[in-house]
């Protein structure tokens, strides 16, 4: 059985004591979903994760949005798996279609840091998803089974089974397009057969998210799908208020 998780990426937004303010303001939140058999995190900015972990009920998962593959040394601007794990982290978000955008990120960059998060002993969240113009074309399957077999490369059945994927279609994020609940379940349903090729049995194990223009007014319906186990937040994660919202639209 997998549990449903609700992941809130705050991108860059929220300086320190933003953060820390909607962390004190989740403690009685959390507790409710964790209630409900319900998983819930956060995912501030490398600045805010210290702050954010030690003001938050315990309970919710603090997640960065990136990380170097590498343990030390030379990498101005970088952040490794060590500096987090000292703050507290062990979940990172990685291949976000606007890393991939902005930052130039690839699937094979995705495959090395997921590697180094396992053999840490920590949890990546793997993203995926197709630009609009891919949608269009109808190409949507061939182009996210390739950033699935590309960044989940190497990985063993056990490995793999540690792995959160987010489904985001490019298109859905930040525009209040998100794609219907049957659209987001076809291809998530696709993405779990990817994964039983690719680790056979462990497909079962794997959560995958869905995320694009997520609120509490359409949380539920994508619950709802059989192969959907939770949702990646940006906008509507920001807020307690409504952070709090999501979570009662998902115990629905
Ligand atoms: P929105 O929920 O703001 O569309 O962002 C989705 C997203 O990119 C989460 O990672």
């Amino acid at each position: 059985m997998r549990k449903k998780l609700l992941l809130g990426n705050w991108k860059m937004n929220k300086t320190p004591s933003e953060a820390k303010a909607f962390a004190l303001a989740a403690n009685e939140m959390v507790d409710y979903a964790v209630a409900h058999d319900i998983e819930v995190g956060v995912a501030p900015t490398f600045v805010c994760l210290a702050t954010v972990k030690e003001n938050i009920n315990p309970k919710c998962i603090v997640s960065a949005q990136n990380v170097n593959e590498h343990a030390s040394g030379a990498y101005t601007g970088e952040i490794s798996i060590g500096m987090l794990k000292e703050v507290g982290i062990d979940w990172v978000i990685l291949g976000h279609s606007e890393r991939r955008e902005y930052n130039g990120e690839t699937s094979e960059a995705c495959n090395l840091k997921i590697k180094a998060l396992l053999a840490a002993n920590m949890t990546p969240v793997y993203c995926c998803g197709e630009s609009l113009e891919t949608f269009e074309k109808g190409e949507t399957k061939a182009w996210v089974a390739e950033q699935i077999k590309a960044g989940l490369a190497g990985l063993s059945t056990e490995e793999a089974r540690k792995v959160v994927i987010a489904y985001e279609p490019i298109w859905a994020i930040g525009t209040g397009k998100s794609a219907t609940k049957e659209i987001a379940e076809d291809t998530i349903g696709y993405i779990r057969g990817v994964l039983r090729e690719l680790f056979a049995e462990a497909a079962e194990d794997m959560r995958i998210l869905y995320g694009g223009s997520v609120k509490p007014a359409n949380v539920t319906e994508y619950m709802s799908q059989p192969d959907i186990d939770g949702a990646l937040v940006g906008g509507a994660s920001l807020e307690p208020d409504s952070f709090k919202a999501l979570i009662e639209g998902m115990i629905k």
